[in-house]
């Protein structure tokens, strides 16, 4: 059989579940607005429906949904070239998430380590939609058939779900009708930690938040969050090899090599050798100088909620456009009557 050609197209999602950090930023956001930039198709979603898989207060996921997507507009995408909508406007989603939970074995999501960490001690207690999550994952993906997503480390072990669902599916009816996608992770962020424990992931759900900067934290609180940023007592190393085994100086100076768009080595050729009294400063005006136009820009898009609604509106319409056909085409591979092709 030869394998079919799939046009290049990203997509990638953000859970409108709390603040957006520099993690999400950094891992995420800024390097959508890369592949936008780059010319290829890209599709973005804020996957509502993944962040009620742990109890949501209505009213708060509603204003979360439109934060996050004045985030994702403050970060550059533009939403006349993406196409940029929340999940549970396009209802192919969950329909092809069906069909993934009778493809996806119950072994497979059982070593999902992003489940065991969030239901915890008590996986009884926990939706049968946090155990399903990764299938409606891989369905957002699939059903635009897209080739490349650019997501953190974090995403890893679902992205490789995300293939062998597809391999499977392929298998299972014979067909060459979902690619194999490929994560990109790349670049000094992929793993932003937090300020309190670099050995920690940076994350919203942190009870603490000294440990991370939200995108709408003002210049006083980001400058004072990395003022206060756990450090070792020692100055950075000469080079990035010595950042080894100093996990909160090697975070420190990944965030800076990637706001400020240079590579690791780069950063350590200015500011190797230097204090953290000196080195800290440096970086907080770098990261005011880059996040407080979004903060504004967010302040600013959150005074119009009905434009948001619109962007959303009109970003699912042609979502659905890509979707349904592939859907249907999905449901008649699988021997559904009725389906329209
Ligand atoms: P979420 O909402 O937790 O995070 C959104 C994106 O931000 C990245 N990220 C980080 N990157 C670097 N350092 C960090 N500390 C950090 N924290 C978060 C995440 O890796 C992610 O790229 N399951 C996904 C959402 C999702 C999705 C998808 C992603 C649903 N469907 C389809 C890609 C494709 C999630 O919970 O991301």
């Amino acid at each position: 059989m030869t394998e079919p050609v799939f046009t290049p197209r990203v997509f990638s999602g953000i859970q409108p579940s709390g603040n957006l950090t520099l993690g999400n930023y950094l891992g995420a956001l800024k390097r959508f607005a890369n592949s936008q930039n780059a010319g290829v198709e890209s599709i973005f979603c804020m996957v509502d429906l993944h962040a009620i898989t742990v109890w949501q207060e209505p009213g708060k996921l509603r204003r979360a949904t439109r934060e996050l997507a004045a985030g994702f507009i403050a970060s550059g995408i533009d939403p006349q070239k993406s196409i940029l909508f929340n999940q549970s406007q396009v209802p192919e989603h969950t329909q092809l998430a069906w069909v993934f939970n009778c493809v996806a074995r119950m072994g497979w999501m059982k070593r999902m380590t992003q489940f065991k960490d969030k239901a915890g001690k008590n996986a009884e207690q926990a939706s049968l939609g946090l155990f399903g999550y990764p299938a409606l994952m891989a369905a957002d993906i699939l059903v635009y058939h897209a080739t490349h997503v650019p997501v953190g480390e974090d995403q890893k072990q679902h992205l490789e779900l995300t293939r062998d669902i597809a391999i499977k599916f392929n298998n299972d009816y014979g067909v060459d009708f979902f690619p194999i996608t490929e994560p990109v992770i790349e670049g000094a962020a992929t793993r932003v930690m937090s300020l309190r424990d670099g050995t920690k992931k940076m994350s919203k759900s942190d009870p603490s938040d000294m440990s991370r900067i939200n995108l709408t934290d003002d210049s006083d609180t980001i400058a004072k969050k990395i003022r206060k940023a756990k450090t070792d007592p020692e100055p950075l190393p000469l080079d990035a090899t010595g950042l080894e085994n100093r996990p909160e100086a090697r975070n420190l100076v990944n965030i800076y090599a990637a706001l400020s768009d240079q590579s690791v080595d780069q950063v350590m050729r200015d500011a190797g050798g230097k204090s953290f009294s000196e080195f800290k400063p440096m970086l907080a005006d770098l990261a005011v100088d880059k996040l407080s136009p979004i903060s504004t820009e967010m302040g600013r898009l959150m005074q119009d909620v009905c434009e948001i609604d619109r962007i959303l509106a009109e970003g699912a319409e042609r979502a659905r456009a890509i979707a349904t056909p592939i859907l249907q085409k999905t449901y008649e591979i699988a021997g559904m009557v009725g389906a329209r092709v």
